[in-house]
Order: structure tokens, then C-alpha cells, then sequence
């Protein structure tokens, strides 16, 4: 008898130790719009490698760039519904989520990238992180990608040379509103249309850093890029509420450290990486770049500055407050 039960004990503990052995990793499908060697693309590739060097069988990456897996418009969802785990949008694409995070969008609100990473490193701007958990969505992180500059097929030197363009924007009221402060049409396209967009007419001008510029080759359908530095893109690093609650918590804490790691050196790098593309853009002589005189950026932030008063409700007063006192290192 006893042996009998002991015999059932010891199978039941095999069992359980070759189901242990053989148990299938944790897939993280981690999808995004840009391309590879772009600050973000970057960074999900490195979060792929330190993540499954760090936990061997026990977690898969797959990285899918170039709304290849999902696009604008359709990403969110696909992570409520758990049919892929992480995402970084642009930080302009949460305005249905929560209307704080519209404060990222306003145009000159930050002087450069340090005072990006002073705000969302404070207080304020880590609460932003987890303002969405009762939508089921958690902040792991925030990543640079950098400033944004504006293009067109004629010169943009004052904001009178953008009247009656039709731009392309993310899915963004503030940014919508950006545009038509200077009297020029917006339009929201995804990122994968841009290209075509422009190249068939659609819109006649945009905006982007030099990393998507040119990684997407936006910089060969747009004759003129003014080195603007008008606003941000950046991106905060999402993930589904309950997939990240519901991980085994030595994994999770690992995957935070990994997230912590890759954070820092995607904004170490990402300045660099934007750089680098506006090196290859000059030297593709596809487009001339303009550089503003500091009246003519004047005249741009004057013009677009009325944005901030027509958001401040929904952004809240003190946090554009504690966003403008980050430009003070
Ligand atoms: C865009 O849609 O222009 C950007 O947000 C794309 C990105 O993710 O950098």
C-alpha cells in the first residue's frame, strides 16, 4: 500500500519535473512601425537579446518592425486583446487613452532632449506611466527617439510658407491643431502610409525626426526639410496589464531590469542614430536642408504657442507648468 502511493508520488514528481523541463518558453511579441536602425528599432532588438540571454528557455522575443505584425490603428488593440505583448508607441498616439500624455505633442515645450528625460524622470512624468492601468495598459518605460523637423516640397522658412499644405500628423488633436495654428491642412495618416502619401500627392508635407526621415526614405519625396526642432517624438514602452501582472514574478523582475538596461542605452544612442541620418540625408544631396535664423524659429514657436492654452485643459496647468520648469537643468 504504501509502496503503491510512494510509486505515485515519485511519478507524479517526474511528471512534473520533465513538464518543468520541457515547459514552452513565454512569447513576448513585441511589435512596432519604424524600421531597424531607428532609436526604437534598436531598442526592441537589444530588449530581445538581453531578455532571452538573461532567461534561457524561459522567455522568446520576436520582434516585429515596419507594421509588419500590426500598425497605427490597429497595435492597440491587438495588445488589449493579447495578440502581441509589447509596443512603443509614439507618445502621440495615447490620446484616447489619457489626455495627459497630449503634453508630449506640445510644439516648443522642451528646449532639448535632456529636459525630455528631466521631465519624464520626475515625479510628474513617471505618473503618466501607470495612468492607464485602469485601461489595462502599463508604462514600462520611456525612449527617445528625438526632435522633429518639418518637411515640404517648397522652402519652410516662416510659418506663412506653410499655409494651405496639406501635412501629414500622427493620430493627434494637439498636433492637428499645430498645424492649423499656422493655417496649413492636417491630415492623420499611419506611419506606413507616409511615404506613398507624399509621393502621390496625398499630403505635401510632414514631420519626423531624421531617423524615420530617412529610414523610410521620406527625405526622396520631400524636397526641403526645415531643421525645425519644433517637438518630440518619443515613446513610452507598453505592455498589457494583466500579461505583465500575471508573469512568473522572478521573470517579471528580470524583464524590468532588462527594460531598465535598455531604456538608458536607447537614450544614450538615440541622438546619435539622428544624427547619423541627417549626415546621410545632406549627403544625398535628394534634399536641401534649411536652417531658421533664431527670428524665424521665433515666429514658428509665436505661431503655434496658442496650442498649449487650448489643451491646457485637458493636459492640466501644473503639468505643463512641470514640463516648462524641466528645460531648467
Ligand atoms: C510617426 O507615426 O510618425 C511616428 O510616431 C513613428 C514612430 O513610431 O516613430
Amino acid at each position: 500500500m504504501l509502496s503503491n502511493t510512494l510509486k505515485a508520488l515519485a511519478c507524479a514528481l517526474s511528471f512534473s519535473i520533465t513538464a518543468l523541463a520541457h515547459a514552452e518558453p513565454i512569447v513576448i511579441k513585441f511589435s512596432h512601425v519604424v524600421a531597424d536602425n531607428t532609436p526604437k528599432g534598436q531598442g526592441a532588438l537589444l530588449f530581445k537579446r538581453l531578455a532571452e540571454e538573461r532567461l534561457p528557455g524561459k522567455v522568446t522575443v520576436e520582434v516585429y518592425p515596419n507594421s509588419s505584425l500590426f500598425g497605427d490603428g490597429k497595435e492597440m488593440e491587438a495588445l488589449l486583446i493579447g495578440d502581441v505583448q509589447l509596443l512603443a508607441p509614439s507618445l502621440a498616439k495615447f490620446e484616447q487613452y489619457d489626455k495627459s500624455i497630449q503634453i508630449f505633442d506640445l510644439p516648443f515645450l522642451f528646449d532639448d532632449l535632456a529636459a525630455a528625460d528631466r521631465f519624464q524622470s520626475s515625479p510628474q512624468g513617471k505618473a503618466l506611466l501607470t495612468a492607464m492601468e485602469d485601461k489595462n495598459i502599463t508604462g514600462l518605460a520611456y525612449w527617445h527617439n528625438g526632435t522633429k523637423q518639418m518637411s515640404a516640397n517648397k522652402p519652410l522658412r516662416e510659418p506663412k510658407d506653410a499655409r494651405g499644405l496639406k501635412f501629414r500628423v500622427q493620430a493627434s488633436q494637439v498636433l492637428e491643431e499645430q498645424f492649423k495654428a499656422v493655417r496649413a491642412n492636417p491630415r492623420k495618416m499611419s506611419f506606413a502610409e507616409v511615404y506613398q502619401g507624399l509621393q502621390t500627392g496625398v499630403v505635401n508635407g510632414t514631420e519626423n525626426t531624421w531617423s524615420n526621415y530617412e529610414s523610410q526614405k521620406v527625405h526622396e519625396v520631400q524636397k526641403y526639410i526645415t531643421e525645425s526642432d519644433h517637438g518630440l517624438i518619443d515613446y513610452m514602452v507598453i505592455t498589457n496589464t494583466q500579461f505583465w501582472q500575471g508573469l512568473p514574478a522572478d521573470v517579471r523582475s528580470e524583464l524590468e531590469q532588462v527594460m531598465q538596461e535598455v531604456s538608458v542605452e536607447v537614450n544614450r544612442q538615440a541622438d546619435e542614430l539622428n544624427q547619423k541620418a541627417k549626415r546621410t540625408i545632406a549627403e544625398s544631396g535628394k534634399t536641401e536642408i534649411i536652417r531658421l535664423t533664431p527670428e524665424q524659429r521665433g515666429e514658428w514657436r509665436e505661431a503655434m504657442r496658442p496650442v498649449w492654452k487650448k489643451f491646457e485643459g485637458e493636459i492640466g496647468a501644473d503639468l505643463i507648468k512641470a514640463a516648462e520648469a524641466a528645460n531648467q537643468p
